[in-house]
């Protein structure tokens, strides 16, 4: 594994291989056992969007394995002003040991790996949020023990969340139910893929998706980039709301997974919210063992 670009490039090998590189760097971290293994290596951190979680979890999660994190701010560098992202890579790649992006279009992703000869991670695209979805595998696998056969549902936008838990889970051997309006359904190449699998369905129905759900996702009507659609949106999805009466027709055991932030009366309510606070909040946590997981694998020996 040379990227982290999208979970499409990765077997299922690989990404039980992070969960269980992360699980055993949680173990150590609880414990007080220092593993510097990123000793003299730097991450640079380009963000043309806004984050609370991605960018504390990488800073410190590159902290606690003895590397340096860089925050790049898009805006301020010449990207921002027209530098293409072919240029930008091969003069960051003569700095860095490795590159974490969040930004729009999952192609300047894509370009900065082609381009530059240091390991990429995707830190949310309008397509992917890989980072996100491998913390909520770890969580789902701790809290349930293992992931094959296990019953997920996304209710609401087929957005890069919904895109990353399709394929992550079906890699998995994870059934996946779909409950969106169809003007908001998740990305052709990821239905393409998830075509292959008989434990995946799509629908307009969150009550059919819900129904005996192991896991149920949701995430915001709107995400970044789209805040001017957030009253057209309000209207498509006021259907699309995980609330009490949807988690009823889960099982009894259902955990409800957010990668925040999370719009309480909108894609959930505040009971649910509130409800399954410690799963939710197991889950962002996740987030630093997780990626550092990543970064291990990627930037170890490198
Ligand atoms: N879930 C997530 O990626 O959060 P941030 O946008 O705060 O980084
Ligand atoms: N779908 C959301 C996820 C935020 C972590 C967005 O892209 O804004």
């Amino acid at each position: 594994m040379k990227h982290l670009l999208k979970l499409l490039d990765l077997s299922a090998e690989e990404i039980t291989e992070i969960l269980n590189l992360a699980d055993q760097l949680k173990y150590e971290q609880k414990h007080g056992i220092e593993h510097h293994h990123l000793k003299g290596k730097t991450l640079g951190m380009i963000f043309a969007k806004a984050s609370t979680r991605t960018r504390v979890s990488f800073e410190t999660g590159m902290y606690q394995l003895g590397g340096y994190p860089m925050y790049l701010s898009a805006n301020d560098m010449q990207i921002g002003r027209g530098e293409p992202i072919q240029d930008t890579a091969r003069v960051l790649s003569r700095y860095l040991d490795g590159i974490m992006i969040r930004t729009f279009e999952q192609k300047q992703v894509e370009d900065l790996a082609e381009y530059g000869s240091i390991p990429i991670i995707n830190a949310l695209t309008d397509f992917a949020h890989p980072c996100q979805v491998l913390a909520d595998l770890m969580t789902i696998r701790e809290r349930k023990g293992s992931l094959e056969g296990l019953q997920v549902c996304y209710i609401g936008d087929g957005n890069n969340m919904a895109n990353s838990i399709i394929v992550g889970c079906l890699k998995m051997g994870m059934h996946v139910a779909v409950a969106c309006p169809d003007n908001y359904r998740p990305h052709e190449d990821v239905l393409e893929f998830a075509k292959a699998y008989p434990g995946f369905k799509l629908t307009n129905s969150p009550k059919e998706a819900a129904k005996g759900a192991d896991v149920i996702f949701t995430d915001v009507w709107a995400s970044m980039g789209q805040e001017g659609e957030a009253e057209e949106r309000k209207k498509a999805f006021a259907g699309y709301q995980v609330n009490q009466e949807l988690l009823a027709l889960a099982k009894p055991d259902a955990m409800v997974q957010h990668c925040l932030p999370a719009h309480r009366g909108e894609e959930i309510t505040a009971e649910v919210f509130e409800g399954h606070a410690d799963e939710i909040f197991e889950e962002a946590e996740n987030r630093l063992h997780a990626q550092k997981a990543v970064l291990v694998t990627l930037m170890k020996n490198k």
